[in-house]
């Protein structure tokens, strides 16, 4: 089985997807499937090529890029995926690689939220992780709320608004969120991932330079009340529809209130391996110190936002618990979390290899 690996992209997630994606493509079970790796520039051209295998050559980019094959990609007539040679000869030899499915490992715009997997759609390829509709309402965290409360999900309360309104009149908006929500507040926009943009508000003025900066990024913006004396947990999900498990549960230490991008990416390190966590300065409990009540809850609560929101593949739900209430809220879903989370798979026997493996079998379904 050829599988093809898309990773990089456009977003500001794009060295740790590159970093996931090599992971991965590692950890598959090679007398299994074959791994044909395809890079997508910051400037969305599409390459592949054995050069693309080893992380020490995107150190000189350029380098990389000039040994590298473009390539663009089409359905061919007999049904299948070809990788073209980019610019596309006439009438030229069209197969470079064909691919039986596609692994997608990039994370955040483009790549996560569904329009890759529509292009995937559209071509007819069987394709790890979730669909159009799981992946984009995963990635707009008001869709993402507005979806899970109507399950009756906890959700923190929130308000959310364009920023043409808030050009127009922002008294009113800031009325809305001082009467339902009051100070603090994180203002966020609804549709990154990484922590960019999103910063704490403890009173009007902070509220104002907070939502100015959020505008910079999106036009759509969510403020959300904030949880003083909270942990941050996290747990992945995998499956489908039909039958899905739920991992162990970390714990995100960290120094700074809210989760930087700086902490989640650029904290050096290196640490086992993994995408997220060796990228970051903050510290991981695994298992995280939580009772058995949150505990269980907790999974279940990933469960129930895998499932209602459609996702299948592996996923990871982000929580914050309100200590001093005692109440567990579900924060955000990453539907290609960084390194896939596989690390939350171990501590229970399943190896990257063998998540690598269910995750493609899930796909070909
Ligand atoms: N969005 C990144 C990759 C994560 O939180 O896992
Ligand atoms: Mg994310």
């Amino acid at each position: 089985t050829r599988v093809g690996v898309f990773f990089g992209g456009v977003s500001v997630e794009h060295e740790v997807s590159v970093i996931s994606a090599l992971q991965a493509i590692q950890a598959m079970n090679s007398e299994k499937y074959e791994a044909v790796p395809i890079y997508i520039s910051k400037d969305r051209a599409w390459y592949t090529g054995e050069e693309l295998l080893d992380i020490e050559a995107y150190k000189d980019l350029n380098q990389l890029l000039s040994t590298a094959q473009k390539v663009t990609m089409k359905s061919s007539d007999e049904g299948n995926i070809v990788l073209q040679k980019d610019p596309v000869p006439r009438f030229g030899k069209r197969i470079e690689a064909e691919i039986d499915v596609a692994f997608p490992i990039v994370h955040g715009t483009f790549g996560e939220d569904g329009v890759l997997q529509g292009f995937f759609e559209l071509l007819n390829l069987p394709y790890v992780g979730c669909d159009v509709l799981s992946s984009a309402s995963g990635m707009d965290k008001v869709t993402m709320k507005q979806i899970l409360r109507d399950s009756s999900l906890p959700v923190l309360d929130y308000v959310w608004f364009y920023s043409s309104h808030w050009v127009e009149d922002s008294q009113d908006i800031v009325s809305m969120i001082e009467e339902k929500l009051g100070y603090p507040v994180i203002v966020k926009p609804a549709n990154l991932g990484s922590s960019v943009g999103i910063n704490k508000a403890e009173n009007r003025d902070e509220l104002e330079e907070a939502v100015e900066e959020a505008m910079e990024f999106t036009s759509k913006l969510l403020v959300e009340q904030m949880v003083q004396d909270m942990k941050e947990v996290n747990c992945s999900v995998l499956g489908d529809y039909e039958e899905v498990e739920a991992s162990v549960i970390e714990e995100v230490l960290k120094s700074e209130e809210i989760l930087s991008y700086e902490d989640k990416y650029q904290g050096g390190g290196g640490k086992n391996g993994d995408a997220t966590k060796g990228m970051e300065s903050t510290d991981r409990v695994i298992p995280a110190e939580l009772s058995e009540d949150h505990t269980s809850e907790v999974q279940e609560l990933a469960k129930d936002t895998f499932q209602i929101l459609g996702c299948s593949g592996v996923s990871r739900i982000d929580f914050l618990i309100d200590q001093e209430k005692d109440v567990v809220y579900v924060n955000e879903i990453n539907t290609i979390p960084g390194s896939l989370s596989f690390y939350l798979w171990e501590p229970a026997g399943k190896g990257y290899t063998t998540l690598t493996d269910q995750l493609i079998q899930l796909a070909l379904k």
